[in-house]
């Protein structure tokens, strides 16, 4: 076992695991950061963002508009707390990435411009045409390169964290070039290694994201939060997932049925407005627009193609030029992907697994309950999201919390003592032990692929768009049985550079670990909240599950459910209302007000 030893270890560099390398190099120049990732960091899922950042820039906006729409937006689910600290600190972080070079897109004056987002009332989200998590990492890892303090581990896979007397002291990784197992000694960690999609069938998600960093929290003791909550993007492309950015309804496209109908009017998202669109229409929440697609299918609505049922998205009317412009990259992809040119043509379009809300559990500090650990990104869960993401608002959260993070464990690093480095050794060789076991099990026939192809099959059928008691159940006994199936998953590749098979293996297991948090967690909140909306319990229940929950490990038994109070600072939970039906309530509410309307 090789050792290596840093003040921090950073697990991930993506977006969050960057600014928060960053941050601990601009803070104290003398710690050195082990920077450690499954991949080159341009190659980190950040790059493939498209939309944009939220933040609130423009005069007619303001910092209560922000807080109110991300409140709602998570169905109050949110900690208010959180949201007030991000939503503050949001144009901060992205006037930030300005100053290192971020070629955000222009309004004719010069200053960066904003488009149109779900769920965002105002329009607040920064892009870089529609490449902005591209600019984004482009700008973070440019800039991280001029440290000296931190130092690089790219393509290693970390697998384990180290725990001693209570205190996070280091992280195991195979380097995945020569098969090198690496202890990395620190004196705090920061996890930042992104979601977990690829425990579903069907997503946008890069294949690197198979919740590692979720799993090897979990396992050394920090509780997953509100891992039900998983979010389908509404315009994903069939057979590949590929998503075609909220920006393309942001900048005016519109989904219509299969009879050209603009089919969201119906579900409580219209009346549908002439473009500058003033009402939700297809700018409503993510979660009501894949719900909306689930009931067009229902009532066979939807266009079936080989790769399942689809809408249509429309952007035809808004030009070549305005296409070419601000959609440059979707233009690519639905021609390439789908051989459909927007600018000619309608795209078919589906939705798509995109994001978990759920995740590591943190305070507003981006800090575990284990000390000297911490998480940022879509690894953890602080919660800013609740039940359901607003468009925009992540990759916000991976600059403020990933900062966060990182101060917070360059201050646990000044003021750690030295670990017991004979302990910190011995659990990294148990650590070597177990991943070497790994390799010497025994052929039994078990087949990993078809143990992976059997998790995502049951996610989507018992915890997709729509969930029942039933199915949930059917989901969780699956994900148990799979579990015993797969210590009989043997390592047939011997070699030790570029071991993917080893590598398919303990991505499944994290994979397999998580899948049972979602599973779980879904099937015991008796109600309908965001993202996760039961046939058997349609209503939101805020007097019962008003709730976070918490999944802890319990090793190969079902994780050990447990409830956090929701932080509430002024905004009471009431009813989520979008397009005319908040326009309406906003009225009633004036003209219940004497006073109100007058002061103009
Ligand atoms: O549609 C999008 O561009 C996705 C943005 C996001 O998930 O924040």
């Amino acid at each position: 076992m090789e050792i290596v030893s840093a003040d921090v270890a950073i697990v991930g560099a993506g977006g969050a695991g960057l600014r928060a390398a960053i941050a601990i190099a601009q803070e104290d120049p003398s710690l050195k950061v082990a920077l450690i990732s499954k991949v080159y960091p341009m190659r980190s899922h950040t790059v493939a963002a498209e939309g944009g950042a939220a933040g609130v820039i423009r005069a007619e906006d303001s910092l209560e508009n922000h807080f109110n729409d991300t409140v709602a937006g998570g169905d109050w689910l949110t900690d208010q707390d959180a949201v007030e600290l991000f939503i503050e600190d949001a144009p901060r972080q992205l006037i930030q990435l300005e100053h290192w070079g971020c070629p955000w897109s222009r309004t004719p004056e010069g200053q960066p411009n904003t488009r149109p987002f779900g769920g965002m009332k105002i329009e607040r989200t920064w892009f870089a045409a529609d490449k902005s998590g591209f600019h984004i990492l482009h700008t973070l890892f440019q800039t991280s390169i001029q440290f000296e303090s931190i130092q690089r581990f790219d393509e290693f896979y970390a697998t384990d964290l180290i725990l001693d007397d209570g205190q996070c002291r280091g992280v195991v990784a195979i380097e995945m070039r020569t098969g090198q197992i690496t202890l990395f000694k620190a004196k705090s960690v920061v996890i930042a290694a992104g979601g977990a999609g690829k425990i579903f069938p069907f997503t946008t998600n890069g294949a690197i994201k198979t919740g590692d960093g979720m799993a090897m929290a979990y396992r050394a003791g920090v509780p997953l939060k509100d891992m039900e909550f998983v979010q389908y993007h509404p315009t994903g492309l069939p057979g590949t997932g590929i998503l075609l950015t909220e920006g393309c309804r942001g900048e005016g496209g519109i989904l219509v049925n299969k009879d050209g109908y603009r089919y969201l009017q119906d579900y409580g998202l219209g009346p549908p407005d002439p473009w500058p669109r003033k009402k939700a229409m297809e700018l409503g929440p993510r979660d009501r627009l894949s719900q909306a697609f689930w009931h067009e299918q229902q009532k066979g609505n939807t266009i079936p193609t080989a790769y399942g049922d689809t809408v249509l998205l429309d952007m035809r009317h808004l030009g070549e030029k305005k296409i070419n412009e601000r959609l440059p990259f979707v233009r690519d992809l639905a021609s390439s992907y789908m051989g459909k040119d927007p600018v000619h043509e309608p795209v078919p379009v589906r939705p798509v697994v995109h994001y978990m809300m759920g995740g590591i559990h943190t305070n507003i500090d981006a800090a575990t309950p284990v000390s000297g650990l911490f998480a940022a990104g879509e690894c953890a869960c602080v919660s800013i999201n609740g039940a359901n993401r607003l468009g925009s608002n992540s990759l916000t959260e991976l600059l403020v919390f990933g900062r966060r993070a990182g101060l917070g464990a360059a201050e646990v690093a000044r003021r750690s003592a030295a670990g017991n480095d004979a302990a910190v050794e011995a659990k990294g060789r148990e650590a070597e032990a177990r991943i070497v076991a790994l390799t010497q099990r025994e052929d039994k026939g078990e087949s990993l692929a078809t143990v992976r192809d059997a998790m995502s099959s049951t996610l989507e059928e018992g915890a997709g768009i729509y969930r029942t008691e039933a199915s949930m159940k059917a989901t969780c006994d699956v994900l148990a049985q799979l579990r015993q199936r797969e210590p009989d998953i043997c390592v047939k590749d011997k070699s030790k550079v570029f071991n993917t098979d080893l590598m398919g293996l303990l991505e499944l297991q994290a994979m397999l670990q998580v899948a049972q948090t979602v599973a779980v967690s879904a099937l015991a909140r008796q109600e309908s909240r965001g993202s996760h909306q039961r046939l058997d319990f349609e209503k939101r229940d805020d007097e019962r599950y008003l709730k976070h929950t918490l999944a802890a490990y319990r090793g190969a038994e079902e994780p050990e459910l447990s409830y956090l109070d929701v932080v509430i600072t002024k905004s009471q939970p009431a009813e989520r209302l979008y397009g005319g039906a908040a326009d309406a309530a906003a009225a009633k509410k004036k003209g219940d007000d004497p006073g109100a309307g007058k002061a103009a």
